[in-house]
């Protein structure tokens, strides 16, 4: 049985929704997940964990600050163990060279590789968001030549399917490579 923790960044919810699921999913296969929700939590990466996969979403062409900050701050932690992170974005639903920049700018900027990426499409929230969210992100889509423009109702684009099979392949990687503990 392996430990694996999923600290996340989520502005509107769906990363956080994708992490549980990823979460619910790892404890299925009989291994130990916990979430950790990183504007709630402590930004040191807690001990006895096997494995981690970070979760983010993109929010005006960047990936969550605060994620970025505890990836720097445990870097050396994390590439002593199998690592994923997640990245959730529109860009993934339909832009996937925008979606991989986003990828490789957190990279970049966190001096971190993940052993594994995966790019999920995320959430347009119209009826949660705020007038002038919603106005803006209805101009946004709109401007890309989308039609999911109807601002009374919700576009959900993560593909449960394909989260799971991330999630699964990661476990058959962890397996093969386990970190120091194991
Ligand atoms: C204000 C705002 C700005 C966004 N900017 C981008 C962006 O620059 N690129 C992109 O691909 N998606 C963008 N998105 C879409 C989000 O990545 C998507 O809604 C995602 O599901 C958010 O995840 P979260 O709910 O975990 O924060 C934006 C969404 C909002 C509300």
């Amino acid at each position: 049985m392996a430990k694996i923790l999923i600290p996340y960044g989520t502005s509107e919810g769906q990363t956080a929704r994708i992490a549980d699921y990823i979460s619910d999913l790892l404890q299925a296969h009989g291994h130990q997940a916990d979430t950790l929700d990183l504007k709630h939590a402590e930004h040191e990466l807690p001990d006895g964990y096997d494995a981690v996969i970070v979760g983010a979403s993109v929010h005006a062409g960047k990936h969550e600050g605060f994620v970025a900050d505890f990836v720097r701050r445990n870097r050396s932690r994390l590439e002593s163990l199998p690592t994923a992170l997640f990245s959730v974005s529109l860009a993934a639903h339909g832009d996937p060279e925008d979606a991989e920049k986003y990828v490789k700018e957190f990279e970049d900027s966190t001096g971190w590789q993940p052993d594994k990426v995966a790019m999920f499409g995320g959430a347009l929230l119209y009826t949660q968001y705020g007038f002038l969210k919603r106005m803006m992100m209805k101009k946004i889509v709109s401007s890309k030549g989308s039609e999911d423009t109807d601002t009374g109702r919700d576009y959900i684009y993560t593909e449960w399917d394909g989260v799971r099979r991330f999630a699964e392949a990661f476990l058959v990687y962890v397996d093969r490579n386990p970190g120091p503990s194991s």
